[in-house]
């Protein structure tokens, strides 16, 4: 009698949950497409903000654009996200990757961008202030990051000026942190991977119908996605290309873990700014000045940030800490093509004159809202902090004399100038605490049952990196690749440049247009140098050239269209960072 009372209890708790769930579940719905420029049509996603509860009844909206495809006969749709993560996707594709990716791919499918969870216009918005004035305010104060040289940790006095400039970053941190826990924004613990590629999954139910498998070109952050992706549906696996790979064992886990993956490649990115700065000369390279060799303009190019650490040049009263100067470099050195106005801020500045630099960082830097008392936006370079720590395990436990530690290790042993610049994520998730959303990320605990799926199905991902990636280095793209043994291939692209477009390469770009076509797979591995000049001659400054040069001596019109479209994705990267 017990247990059939217990039945009976059982099952009627499991009908009022069913019915619970059929009344109150928010099932994703698309808006109605609308023109939105030149070629383009935008649609909002609703989908359920939370998915870890089911009887929940509030939503978020996902906002798509769509660049059609050109082709007779469509193939499906490609979603593409610029990574970041805070990059929108909907800005990307708009800004020309849309149209650019279509030419690449022979215009049979449509390009998707979305914006994902707390990114752009994604709502709710990923805020830690109560108004657009309060947050425009901190992220105005908040420091480029800490200040440091790499001979700064042979010298007592100035490894004491370093752990002292880091700790005054990680305080800076601690308050950003401390204001996205108080404003508690929605979307603070719903805008993980595992959410994302929900989202992602009903974006293609929508377009391709349910259950269609997911196409994908994820640059930078966005193999994080299609990791989460291909384990969490390993059954709508489509044609997936990760470019430019970050590590997605080491974000499963604390950022230390990832810290040592981040800059392993800076030191083989110099040498080659160096080396083709000295090729160039001085009439295309600014910086190549008087020097002699390649070595000597990587000395002088690594004397710049001893300067700036001991003594900064000052520009209208901002001096050029080494900090700002690592920033702007680390976040330059990733577009090759901005290379030629890189070497003319930094021969100025070697010169004295650091107006020019200046210019260009208050430029980037964003102006202040029109109406202060408006909602706070989730600015790009905050949120990107709290994105990816929702992604990471919790760091709250790391002591800061861990960190500096590990900074002052990793620095001289990669010989990298800017790890002082890239200490945002960590000192902000020190200083988060260990909640998470409710729904797990899955990491890469699955990542071994994947491949055995995948590779049971003949699906095959396509990982591809430039082997000098200064931000995501081509290691991480191969310990992806260890991690699918039977459903990956790998190939890679010669030079600098983060993502394998940063620095287009035609037979890089083909083997991409390749695969999404016909599912073809270049042989594990294949080697694709760049076509681009860095410091082509006659160049007029600017971000990065409008037209960009080529060295090879015979394209095809066809091969010519493959290589400007690859580059309209840069100049569509640097629109939108
Ligand atoms: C894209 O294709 C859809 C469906 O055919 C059509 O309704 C829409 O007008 C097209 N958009 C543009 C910008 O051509
Ligand atoms: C150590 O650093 C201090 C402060 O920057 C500097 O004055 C001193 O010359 C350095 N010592 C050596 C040996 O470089
Ligand atoms: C500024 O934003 C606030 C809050 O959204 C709003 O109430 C107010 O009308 C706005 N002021 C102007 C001039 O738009
Ligand atoms: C830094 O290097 C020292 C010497 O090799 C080692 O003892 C220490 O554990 C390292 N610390 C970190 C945080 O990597
Ligand atoms: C697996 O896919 C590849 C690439 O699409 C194709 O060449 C091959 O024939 C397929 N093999 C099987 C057994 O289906
Ligand atoms: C073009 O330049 C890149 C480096 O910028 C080099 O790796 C590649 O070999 C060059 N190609 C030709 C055909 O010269
Ligand atoms: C560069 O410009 C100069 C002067 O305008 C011109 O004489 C020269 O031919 C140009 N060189 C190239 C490679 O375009």
């Amino acid at each position: 009698m017990a247990s059939w009372t217990a039945i009976v209890l059982f099952l009627s708790a499991a009908l009022a949950s069913t019915s619970q769930f059929t009344t109150a579940a928010i099932t994703p719905s698309l808006s109605t497409w609308t023109s939105c420029g030149s070629g383009l049509d935008c649609a909002k996603l609703t989908v359920p903000l939370e998915y870890a509860d089911a009887s929940s009844h509030e939503t978020a909206t996902i906002p798509l654009v769509r660049f059609n495809a050109t082709a007779a006969v469509r193939k499906g749709s490609i979603l593409v996200n610029p990574g970041g993560p805070g990059a929108s996707g909907v800005a990307f594709v708009s800004a020309g990757a849309g149209q650019s990716i279509s030419v690449i791919t022979g215009g049979e499918y449509d390009i998707i961008g979305f914006d994902p969870r707390g990114v752009g216009g994604a709502e709710p918005k990923f805020a830690c202030f109560a108004n657009a004035g309060d947050e425009y305010d901190f992220n105005s104060a908040f420091p480029a990051g800490a200040n440091l040289w790499i001979g700064a940790f042979a010298n007592a006095t100035e490894r004491k000026a370093v752990a002292s400039s880091m700790k005054d970053f990680d305080t800076a941190a601690a308050n950003l942190a401390a204001a996205c826990l108080k404003q508690n924004s929605k979307a603070l613990f719903t805008s993980s991977a595992s959410y994302v590629v929900r989202d992602m999954a009903s974006i293609v139910d929508a377009l391709d119908g349910p259950g269609a498998k997911l196409n994908y070109w994820g640059f930078s952050y966005g193999p994080i996605f299609g990791v989460e992706f291909i384990q969490t549906f390993p059954n709508r696996v489509g044609r997936i290309v990760l470019d430019g790979v970050y590590d997605a064992a080491a974000n499963a886990q604390t950022y230390v873990s990832q810290l040592p993956n981040d800059q392993i490649s800076v030191r083989n990115a110099i040498k080659d700014f160096a080396q083709l700065c000295f090729e160039a000369g001085p009439s295309a390279c600014t910086f190549a000045g008087a020097s002699t060799s390649a070595a000597d303009i990587e000395a002088r190019f690594d004397a710049l940030h001893k300067t700036a650490f001991r003594t900064p040049v000052v520009a209208s009263g901002v001096p050029i800490s080494s900090s700002i100067l690592s920033s702007f470099l680390w976040n330059f050195f990733t577009v090759p093509p901005t290379w030629p106005l890189v070497s003319a801020l930094i021969a100025g500045l070697e010169a004295g004159d650091a107006s020019a630099l200046l210019n260009v960082l208050v430029t980037s830097a964003g102006s202040a809202p029109a109406n202060r008392s408006a909602p706070a936006v989730g600015l790009r370079s905050l949120s990107s902090m709290g994105l990816t720590c929702v992604d990471n395990a919790p760091t709250n436990l790391v002591p800061l004399m861990y960190v500096q530690n590990l900074v002052a290790n990793l620095t001289v042993a990669q010989q990298t100038p800017w790890l002082g610049a890239d200490l945002g994520v960590l000192s902000f998730c020190r200083n988060f605490g260990s909640k998470r959303p409710k729904l797990p990320n899955v990491g890469v605990s699955k990542i071994t049952d994947t491949d055995c799926l995948l590779a049971e199905h003949n699906t095959t991902i396509l990982i591809v990196n430039g082997i000098h990636d200064s931000s995501t280095p081509l290691k991480s793209a191969q310990h992806l690749r260890t991690m699918l043994p039977r459903s990956s291939r790998i190939a890679t692209r010669g030079g600098p440049g983060h993502t394998t477009i940063s620095f287009p390469s035609l037979g890089l770009a083909k083997t991409v247009a390749n695969y999404f076509r016909t599912g073809a797979l270049p042989p594990d591995g294949a080697f694709y140098p760049s076509d681009m000049v860095v410091f082509p001659k006659n160049t007029t400054l600017s971000v990065a050239p409008s037209t960009p040069t080529f060295n090879g001596t015979s394209y095809s019109d066809s091969d010519r269209a493959i290589l400007n479209a690859a580059y309209g994705i840069v100049l569509a990267f640097i629109a939108i960072a």
